[in-house]
């Protein structure tokens, strides 16, 4: 019996993982967010939160598949179960916390601002009676509504990062203000478009995390364990220095 049980329990503990491995989930990203988030030549989303979460999704036992999702109505689809997982450089904030729930952090951000190089802002404050371009829905776009107020019409609201940045090229505004990853991986790769960054003391600290339906605690469990996970193993490491460097 002790040997058939040995046997039983092995082939458990052997089989309990390909269970496990059954479900994909759905992992809304909306990738127009180098380098985080982006689509390569082969229309896959690639970047850091998708080196991240597949690796940490991999020492959990699960499998995650990544879809192009607009950041307009993203966190919806967790609530509608077209989703399972948001990892889209998502900004914990406590309102968002009210209606979902968010992995531990992997990230630290926050805001950074772009002007032309020959723009006279030096400091956010000075923002005030200029136009402004923001994501829609984005921390920046809170940070920018606490300056210029959130019905003032010189706030102009875009469905994503890229067009924000375009209007700025174009002429249609003064600045952008977006999460520094992005501002300073776009500012960097278009030398051409002759911009420069302004960092302003008054932005807080921002950390990202992973989001899962409100309730969801098995799905949430398995991401800080793999998280976890890839933090101690050097694996976190090694796929921040692919895309920041040192
Ligand atoms: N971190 C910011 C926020 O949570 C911006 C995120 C935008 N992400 C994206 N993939 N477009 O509001």
């Amino acid at each position: 019996f002790g040997k058939l049980f040995a046997a039983l329990a092995c082939t458990l503990a052997f089989s309990a993982p390909v269970f496990a491995a059954g479900k994909t989930y759905q992992v809304a990203t909306d990738a127009s967010y180098a380098p985080f988030e982006s689509m390569n030549d082969k229309k896959e989303v690639v970047g850091f939160d998708v080196d991240v979460l597949t690796a940490a999704a991999a020492k959990a036992g699960i499998e995650v598949k990544f879809i192009n999702t607009p950041w307009e109505g993203i966190f919806a689809t967790l609530a509608t179960g077209d989703r399972d997982i948001v990892a889209s450089a998502v900004t914990i904030t406590p309102e968002r916390k009210q209606t979902m729930d968010f992995t531990n952090p992997y990230f630290d951000a926050k805001q950074l601002i772009a002007v032309s190089g020959s723009s006279k802002v030096a400091k956010f404050a000075d923002l005030k009676n200029l136009k402004v371009a923001v994501q829609t829905g984005t921390t920046g776009d809170e940070v920018v509504q606490k300056l210029l107020g959130k019905t003032n019409p010189n706030i102009k609201r875009f469905e994503s990062t890229p067009l924000a940045i375009q209007e700025l090229l174009s002429g249609g505004v003064d600045a952008v203000v977006a999460d520094n990853g992005v501002v300073t991986n776009y500012v960097a790769n278009n030398k051409g478009a002759k911009l420069k960054t302004i960092d302003d003391a008054s932005f807080a600290k921002e950390s990202y995390g992973f989001a899962v339906h409100k309730g969801n605690a098995d799905l949430l469990a398995k991401l800080n364990k793999g998280i976890a996970a890839i933090k101690a193993d050097g694996t976190y490491d090694k796929i921040y220095k692919k895309y920041f460097g040192k």
